[in-house]
């Protein structure tokens, strides 16, 4: 833990909770090795895809095919997420939390494993089915890591701890970009090993899940466990005297034990619930469709296009700036709030898309031009770290109690994962069309996005899960919103939302 970390909330870390928090953000480490990992080594996996198909058929690959299955191979992996990420829900119900995070390793066992051994058992088809099965593990980590942390996590350090999820994902896409590099195992010899390494955080993960107690706001609200619960919040906290936590669970049972079980359509079909639902999906696609992962996926033809010299190196450097900024996040997100961290990131993101594709399109009159393009790409990556990065990930478990939780995060995670996949596949082809204007797409996106946030988001710094959901239902904005349709009078919702602001 940072040493000023204690005293950004005035609430004391223990060492259970910096351990249950590590432990569980290795799979987010995981999460973002695999998004990582496919960047750089792209042209020989091709090779050995080539090689497998003179194997077999005694001729080589076509250009097509082979540019059909390294799509695929990138690609399922978002599928993977897609279709995981929608069980989330159910599973964090049936087996708890960390019993779902600990099952979750069996299947970065298989994925991992299929991976590495492809290239000895000649065959693509065990790496683009290992890439399936790693996306899973993914989709599930994503919707499960963040649950869990934010119900460990005290009310006054739920942001910043709920940022060390989005920490570890970007520190796993730098991990996997150095280690990609072919002078380490990014090589024709080693690359399944590069592959097959993201099984080591799994062991660790699971050496040490063990030893972390299991949310005690699911023992106690869903398993109605208090004994085990209490003993779980004392381990956490390091007190003895635990009775203010419990009896803020115990109001939240009692309103989650008034409603019905909430199932997804009833996310939707609930005025209780469709204002946060919109909300969370919305910032869900925010975080996506500002065409972040346009540069995680092709920064490297991307700064080629721009006439960057070490395309490579530059894409390691995007992968340091957003780290770095991670971190920045992580020490403001408890003191500026989520919602102004989160309108600043958006409107950092569209002035750099701008500065961005003026750039790109003088590129040809004015060579310098490329380092504009280069610093405008890691001022992008920057202000998405600041808010859009990590604040989506941790704030949908914010804007629900305890009974729609599950139901909400597997809506969130999948409609992410989505965007995810449509902007996996199709950037390459808007950006054949558009040329250099295509970042200016994604500048129009973030902001309506900006817009959205500031007249739809509210804060929920410093509340409790209770409060926060509490106001959506106490507030008329609700029953006047019965018809909530988000193209709407804006300005309306922004002064019912107020109440929730910090100012
Ligand atoms: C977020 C996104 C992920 C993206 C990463 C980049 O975690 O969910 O898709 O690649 O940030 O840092």
């Amino acid at each position: 833990m940072p040493a000023g970390f204690q005293q950004l909330g005035g609430e004391r870390v223990t060492g259970t909770l910096a351990l249950s928090v590590f432990t569980a953000v290795l799979g987010s480490l995981q999460f973002g090795y695999n998004i990582g990992v496919i960047n750089a080594p792209q042209k020989i996996i091709e090779q050995d895809y080539n090689a497998t198909w003179m194997h077999r058929y005694e001729q080589p690959i076509p250009v097509g095919t082979l540019t059909s299955l390294w799509s695929l191979s990138v690609a399922i992996f978002s599928v993977g997420g897609m279709l995981s990420s929608f069980c989330v829900g159910v599973i964090s119900e049936w087996l708890g939390r960390r019993k779902a995070m600990l099952i979750n390793n069996l299947m970065a066992f298989i994925g991992g494993g299929m991976m590495g051994m492809s290239k000895l058992c000649r065959s693509f088809e065990m790496m683009i089915l290992g890439r399936f099965i790693i996306g899973t593990y993914c989709g599930l980590a994503s919707g499960l890591v963040p649950m869990y942390v934010g119900e460990i996590a005290p009310t006054s350090l739920r942001g910043a701890l709920g940022t060390l999820h989005q920490l570890a994902i970007v520190t796993g896409i730098l991990v996997a970009q150095i280690l990609g590099l072919d002078s380490l195992l990014g090589s024709e010899e080693l690359w399944p090993v590069l592959m097959g390494v993201t099984v080591l955080p799994t062991v660790l993960q699971m050496a040490l899940l063990p030893f972390c107690p299991e949310s005690p706001r699911y023992l106690y609200i869903i398993r109605c466990q208090e004994h085990h619960a209490k003993s779980g919040l004392r381990r956490l906290t390091g007190r003895q005297e635990v009775g203010d936590a419990l009896a803020e669970m115990k109001e939240e049972k009692r309103r989650m034990d008034m409603e019905r079980k909430v199932s997804i359509a009833e996310l939707f079909r609930s005025p209780l619930y469709r204002q946060p639902i919109i909300i969370a999906i919305l910032l869900q696609l925010s975080q996506q469709l500002s065409g972040i992962n346009a540069i995680f996926y092709y920064s490297t033809s991307i700064f080629q296009k721009a006439g960057v010299q070490s395309p490579v190196y530059a894409t390691i450097g995007a992968g340091a700036v957003n780290c770095a900024f991670t971190v920045v996040s992580l020490f403001l997100v408890e003191k500026m709030g989520r919602r102004t961290l989160h309108m600043l990131g958006l409107a950092g993101m569209c002035l750099c898309a701008v500065i961005m594709t003026m750039a790109l399109a003088l590129l040809d009159r004015v060579p310098w031009m490329s380092y504009i393009s280069m610093l405008a790409i890691f001022g992008f990556v920057a202000f998405f770290e600041v808010g859009p990065g990590p604040i989506p990930w941790f704030f949908v478990a914010e804007l629900f109690s305890q009974g729609p939780r599950p139901a909400a995060m597997a809506v969130a995670g999948c409609s992410n994962w989505t965007a995810n996949f449509i902007i996996g596949m199709g950037f390459q082809y808007i950006a054949d069309a558009c040329g250099p204007y295509v970042f200016l797409i994604f500048a129009v996106l973030l902001l309506f996005f900006l817009l959205f946030t500031f007249f739809r988001v509210p804060e929920t710094r410093g509340k409790t899960f209770d409060q926060i959901s509490a106001s959506f239902q106490r507030h008329p904005a609700n029953m006047m919103d019965l018809d909530m349709d988000m193209d709407m009078d804006l300005g309306k919702t922004s002064t019912e939302l107020e109440y929730l602001g910090e100012g």
